[in-house]
């Protein structure tokens, strides 16, 4: 695997042996020696993370690997040098993977185009389209938690529109076998794309959730919309916050999935975030994992 850049390029078996590769990082911790000191990783972030850019560098970490995380208002791309200039000035460094998240669209795969076979693009968060690894460790945490996922009724609620999140996740589930998979949330922030075309949508929260074993809640991305647009949260959290009195109309062993940062009162109580049905912080957790099995996967670093 040179790029991971869409889940889309995956085969199935590609991506379940990521999955089984990520869980033998959790169950087997590698003991031996595994520097990879040469193989040094550039975190390129030009919009805000903490999940993801801090799982790269804790996975790189784990595996002996060198990270560097651009501070990009403090970089040269400030005085007018390019992102490709930036990405082969890196390369000239000795940079062997990049970690790329961007707010515009096609940007994790024009620097595929630049580095070539020379290095690995990890789109990290690309616009409303691609989050791959974040569909990886999503895939990953509903696996733990349910053995025979095909059978699972998916529901993801909220800001679908502009969610990157949510599309790799339709990627992931679908991967996985999922067949039965719903989208909730309100009218302007439904998507159009084809993406999502074939899939029931509800425009009522609570039958949405009725019988449902596995729910996504989604954060409002305020600052891909306009102020005016954006939803005030109390009547938000009042029409579509997820809490405990409507997941009582869920399966009675659902769990809830948020990919983070989330809007405590929002989209989700704190009773549900604290509570038993919560995997958000598995998800968390399972990110290093996940990037570990990626970084080693893109460099042909087997498990020692
Ligand atoms: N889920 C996710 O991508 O979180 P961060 O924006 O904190 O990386």
């Amino acid at each position: 695997m040179q790029h991971l850049l869409d889940l889309g390029d995956l085969t199935q078996d590609d991506f379940l042996s990521l999955l089984d590769a990520a869980q033998s990082e959790l169950d087997q911790p590698a003991t031996g020696p595994c520097l990879q000191a040469d193989s040094v990783l550039a975190n390129l972030f030009m919009e805000p993370s903490t999940r993801t850019r801090v799982s790269m560098e804790i996975a790189a970490a784990r595996l002996g690997m060198s990270s560097v995380s651009l501070d990009l208002a403090r970089a040269s791309t400030v005085k007018g040098e390019t992102d490709e200039d930036t990405v082969r000035t890196l390369l000239a460094q000795g940079v062997r993977l990049f970690a790329v998240r961007s707010a515009d669209p096609g940007v994790p795969a024009e620097l595929a185009d630049v580095v070539g076979g020379r290095a690995g693009i990890i789109n990290c968060g690309e616009a409303h389209l691609n989050h791959p690894t974040q569909g990886l460790l999503d895939a990953l945490t509903l696996r733990q938690r349910r053995p025979e996922p095909a059978a699972c009724r998916a529901l993801i609620v909220g800001d679908l529109a502009h969610s990157r999140v949510a599309r790799s996740a339709v990627q992931a589930f679908r991967l996985l076998g999922v067949e039965d998979i719903a989208l909730a949330g309100p009218a302007q922030l439904m998507p159009d794309d084809a993406a999502f075309l074939d899939l029931p949508r509800f425009g009522d929260l609570d039958e949405a959730v009725a019988g449902r074993d596995v729910i996504m809640m989604l954060r409002i991305q305020v600052e891909r919309m306009s102020e005016d647009v954006a939803p005030d949260r109390a009547s938000y959290h009042a029409t579509w916050g997820l809490t405990e009195a409507r997941l009582a109309g869920a399966a009675e062993d659902v769990i809830v999935m948020h990919p983070g940062p989330f809007n405590r009162g929002v989209e989700l109580s704190d009773a549900v975030v604290d509570g038993p049905r919560s995997v958000i912080w598995d998800q968390v957790a399972n990110g290093v994992a996940v990037r570990m099995a990626v970084m080693r996967r893109m460099l042909g670093v087997p498990r020692g």
